[in-house]
């Protein structure tokens, strides 16, 4: 759903940027398994929960969709522009770190740009189209009809050298 842009401009604004940074402060992380391979994270402020993602573990290496997966992502359209989803998604990727990734993946919508700009910003870059995810792309275009993507994040800190 498109924001009205009056509320795009506030969101923009520097005191809304102020709260922004008082709200994400104030956040607390909730880790919840819900499955065996499927982790819930949530940005909890209070009792109220404005933020929640899944961390998938596709363990099976047969697979091409083998490795760790940031997927449903979302944030509570009151809070947004906040800097609250980046914040859930670092403390995801963290997570998937302490897990043993390497690096996580994502798909997300081409005609999604706020999405995909908040990826990038947090290091994710996008893999070829035709590559080993092709299948994958495949499957999601077929089933919404529309292009995806799929992006990659490194996770690993290089060692240090000696
Ligand atoms: C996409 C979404 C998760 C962003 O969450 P958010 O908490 O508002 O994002 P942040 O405040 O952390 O924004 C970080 C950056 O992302 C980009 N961004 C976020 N919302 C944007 C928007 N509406 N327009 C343009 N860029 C946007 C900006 O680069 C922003 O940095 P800036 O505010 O300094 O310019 C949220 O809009 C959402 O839940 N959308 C619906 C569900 C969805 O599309 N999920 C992704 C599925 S793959």
């Amino acid at each position: 759903m498109k924001t009205h842009r009056l509320i795009e401009a506030v969101r923009k604004s520097a005191p809304f940027r102020l709260l922004g940074r008082r709200v994400v402060r104030a956040l607390t992380l909730r880790v919840r398994t819900e499955r065996e391979d499927v982790v819930a994270l949530s940005a909890q402020l209070g009792v109220l929960q404005p933020a929640v993602v899944h961390l998938v573990h596709v363990a099976d290496q047969n697979d091409v969709c083998h490795g760790f997966w940031l997927n449903a992502l979302r944030v509570q359209p009151a809070f947004r522009r906040m800097g609250i989803g980046t914040w859930l998604c670092r403390q995801t990727l963290d997570m998937a770190r302490r897990m043993g990734a390497d690096t996580v993946l994502l798909t997300v919508r081409e005609d999604n740009a706020s999405a995909i700009a908040l990826y990038e910003r947090l290091g994710f870059s996008t893999l070829p189209s035709d590559g080993a995810l092709a299948p994958e792309l495949q499957r999601l275009e077929a089933i919404e009809k529309r292009p995806y993507r799929a992006m990659e994040c490194p996770v690993r800190r290089p060692e240090p050298s000696p």
